[in-house]
């Protein structure tokens, strides 16, 4: 690979606007963080805030041109899209409920997307953007982000080289306790995350539960076909939803288990998958990325890491240094801006992009998202009744 292959196509970084972000969000940092990491893009806009003047100063604060501080996406997005040198690509990291339509707005200026999860809180709204994508040929990258980890990737090509056999049971789980603290007081004003109405339609799932259904849907390349759910509120007093949990038929006659809180207390960000096929099981945890087991049917159990012996081109290409030396959450994260770049750029140039590259999720990863929390949801209020997704 080019050492640059943005630079390669298109003679220069890709141009890029975020909206979000601004300060006190935590994950407004590691999107412009991945965004510069392999440095194949430059920030040259941003709407930071809904507040003009909060999201001015955070902009002025990050060195963005005054010159192109708006006082609305609408503008930015207008202004923009008439310069020579606007902006390429627009990254998404606001509260979920404004996701599609900043989406839908950038799409239809021309501009190339990068959108947080989940992709919108209706069903509704995810069909119409997916379509939106579809119709314009534009990039869509939603990021799920533990897509990035070199270990789930090399995960998904162990399984889509078939050394694990059929897959027969997958077992996911993302376990946080940040909501356990019974003494921790309800903000007084609503913030978005505890509005059940900005929020999306159940807090755990939209923050946390599409993150696993996308990453066994990744790690096995196997579809949710149905679920027997039940979700809902463990703390006393809480009016969003801190847990949910459900059984899973895949569409290839797989069973699965799918668990999910934010009220564990102690727990800090246990993300964690097992995939067993007629072969062999697959083990992996986001707090231990470095490591992902394989249990082979007939040999001892093995360790993959990255970089390290039985590497598959897609975990190879998602490391940036030699065996032994740690990646992390911000290199997961910066693989997906860096894919999502090689596309849009190859897709600039009427080139075609490497297929190795074409792995971050889209907007159909969305729209499945969407509706999974949905299913999930109908069958809880169904008393677990198994329901199609
Ligand atoms: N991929 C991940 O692992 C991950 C982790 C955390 C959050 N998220 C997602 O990121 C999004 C933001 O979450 P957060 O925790 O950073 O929220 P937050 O409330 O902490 O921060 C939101 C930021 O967006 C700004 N903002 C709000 N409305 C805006 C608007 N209309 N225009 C411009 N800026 C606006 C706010 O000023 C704030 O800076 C959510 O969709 C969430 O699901 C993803």
């Amino acid at each position: 690979m080019e050492l640059n292959p943005v630079i390669a196509v298109l003679g220069r970084r890709l141009r890029l606007a975020v909206i979000g972000g601004g300060p006190g969000s935590f994950i407004g940092a590691m999107h412009r963080q991945a965004a510069r990491l392999d440095d194949r893009y430059e920030i040259v806009t941003g709407i930071l805030s809904s507040d003009p003047h909060k999201s001015k100063k955070a902009g002025l604060d990050l060195g963005l041109a005054p010159d192109r501080s708006y006082a609305s996406v609408q503008e930015m997005l207008d202004r923009e899209s008439s310069r020579n040198d606007g902006v390429d690509v627009v990254s998404i990291m606001t509260p979920n409920d404004s996701h599609y339509e900043y989406s839908l707005a950038a799409l239809e200026h021309g501009f190339d997307v990068i959108c947080d999860k989940p992709m919108t809180n209706t069903l509704e709204e995810a069909e119409a953007l997916h379509k939106k994508v579809q119709e314009s040929g534009l990039i869509f990258c939603l990021t799920h982000n533990y897509t990035g980890y070199p270990m789930v990737r090399q995960a998904k090509a162990m399984v889509a080289d078939g050394q694990l056999g059929t897959i027969r049971l997958v077992q996911v789980e993302y376990v946080q306790g940040g909501k356990a603290d019974e003494q921790k007081p309800m903000p007084e004003v609503l913030t978005w995350k505890y509005d059940p109405v900005r929020g999306g339609p159940s807090r755990v799932m939209g923050d946390i539960g599409t993150h696993a259904h996308n990453l066994a849907r990744f790690v096995t390349g196997l579809e949710v076909a149905e679920v027997a759910a039940e979700i809902g509120t463990i703390v006393p007093g809480r009016l969003i939803h801190d847990f949910g949990g459900a059984l899973l038929r895949f569409d290839n006659g797989a069973r699965g288990s799918f668990w999910v809180t934010q009220a564990a207390a102690g727990v800090e960000n246990c993300l964690r998958i097992r995939v067993s096929g007629s072969q062999g099981s697959l083990e992996w945890m986001q707090e231990f990325p470095q490591a992902l087991t394989f249990k082979p049917l007939r040999d001892p159990s093995q360790n993959r890491t990255p970089n390290g012996p039985g590497t598959l081109p897609l975990a190879a290409r998602s490391s940036r240094i030699v065996a032994g030396h740690p990646e992390g959450f911000h290199e997961g994260f910066a693989n997906l801006y860096s894919d999502a770049a090689e596309a849009i750029s190859a897709r600039r140039a009427g080139k075609a992009a490497d297929p190795l590259a074409l792995y971050f999720p889209n907007s159909w990863d969305g729209l499945l998202g969407v509706r999974f929390v949905n299913s999930v949801i109908e069958s809880s209020k169904a008393n677990g009744k198994w329901t199609k997704c």
